[in-house]
């Protein structure tokens, strides 16, 4: 049975984990996953969190099953936390909202949900995108294409590439978005050309899908949110899937959701039963810690606050990491103007780096990015950054 069975390459991002543990450097540094670490490496464990798990535990909840749609609190938390709390779409129930496992469940459930529902549409996703997009659609059954999105010889953004394949594109298009902090490259577009997006979107009758695994982590929740709020004012019938692996610092627990923004309430609640059937036949109904702890701080507002002002202390401090990157390559030697790493936004910055470079990093130094040469400035700290300096400036 198993003879045929060819050994299926590394995962390109968690297979460099892999990679790294069995490491013996001592000087090494993890920047290839999408991880935020503290000043100290170490991955934080959230002071709200801590308190919604410490209430929870007081509670001795029994474990039942959840509904297969998830935490009914939690739903609405993402509903209020995506499309604001005074949001008319919400208020006309034309939302419907999933716990998923993690953003990737969100985004499977919806692919899985669109390839029932329009089986010949193309998927189109950024170039470069986050490596698993291609891989999960494929998976899906739906043929995987390209809009232009990053220019390596510019090191910048090519918007006019990127319109001008959204304007090709046949009607019915599944087009993936990085809602903002937009992986692996850490450039996102202005909201002047977000509304050209949105344009486009609607003229060539193409279905928006928002991966938004970031919020919070460019600018502030709601300023990260606000496309959402474009796609929504200009009719259309959008796609969302939340992560909150990064933002609560979750990552094992897998809290997600897709939400998906329909024209009526009627239509909502059968997308929901449509859902709900991707979930049931997947994996039943999500686990219930992760979708409790986040429901739970979404809903106190003491603790919602307290979440904001972490997210905040995790969002600055990443800025910090990134002018002590591109000034600590200055130091070390490295001539080329590296300033670009401080307009990036997010938890990466696309380094321009080729893949030998990155190979010569992870084998030499103990450095670890992607091949692709995307690292994970959120990874920096004080005592690791000049041994990340002086190493890339050694390959470069
Ligand atoms: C990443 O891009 O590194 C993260 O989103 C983790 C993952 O699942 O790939």
């Amino acid at each position: 049975l198993f003879s045929s069975v060819e050994m299926a390459p590394r995962d390109p991002i968690l297979g460099l984990n892999e990679q790294f543990a069995a490491d013996t450097n001592p000087d090494k540094v993890n920047l290839g996953v999408g991880v935020y670490f503290d000043e100290n490496g170490k991955l934080p464990l959230l002071a709200c969190v801590q308190a919604a798990e410490k209430a929870l535990m007081d509670a001795h909840k029994p474990r039942g099953y959840l509904p297969i749609d998830g935490i009914a609190a939690y739903d609405n938390g993402v509903k209020a936390l995506v499309f604001g709390t005074d949001s008319d779409v919400i208020k006309q129930g034309r939302v419907a909202t999933v716990q998923a496992l993690g953003g990737t469940g969100g985004l499977k459930i919806g692919a899985d949900f669109l390839k029932k529902l329009n089986p010949n549409a193309k998927v189109l996703i950024s170039d470069p995108s986050w490596e698993n997009h291609r891989a999960l659609f494929t998976q899906a059954g739906f043929e995987v294409g390209t809009y232009r999105y990053y220019d390596a010889a510019t090191r910048s953004l090519n918007f006019d590439g990127m319109l001008a394949d959204l304007k090709a594109a046949a009607p019915g298009t599944v087009v993936v978005l990085h809602a903002c902090c937009h992986n692996p490259t850490g450039y996102d577009i202005t909201p002047a050309q977000w509304a050209q997006v949105i344009d486009a979107v609607k003229a060539g009758k193409l279905t928006a899908f928002l991966d938004m695994a970031y919020q919070g982590f460019a600018e502030g929740i709601a300023e990260d949110g606000a496309v959402v709020g474009e796609f929504v004012a200009a009719g259309l019938a959008v796609f969302v899937s939340t992560s909150f692996s990064k933002s609560f610092s979750l990552y094992g627990e897998r809290v997600g959701a897709l939400s998906v923004v329909c024209s009526s309430k009627e239509e909502a609640d059968k997308v929901l039963s449509q859902l709900k059937i991707m979930i049931r036949t997947n994996y039943s109904n999500p686990p219930t810690h992760g979708g409790a702890v986040v429901a739970m701080v979404l809903g106190d507002p003491k603790l919602r606050a307290q979440w904001e002002e972490e997210l905040a202390g995790m969002r600055t401090r990443i800025k910090a990491m990134r002018r002590a990157l591109a000034e600590g390559l200055k130091a070390a030697g490295v001539k080329q103007d590296m300033g670009f790493i401080t307009t990036q936004v997010g938890m990466f910055s696309y380094s321009g780096l080729s893949k030998d470079q990155m190979v010569r990093l992870r084998n030499e130094f103990g450095v670890y990015g992607t091949d692709t040469g995307r690292m994970c400035v959120a990874a920096l700290n004080e005592k690791n950054v000049g041994y990340v300096c002086a190493s890339i400036a050694k390959v470069i």
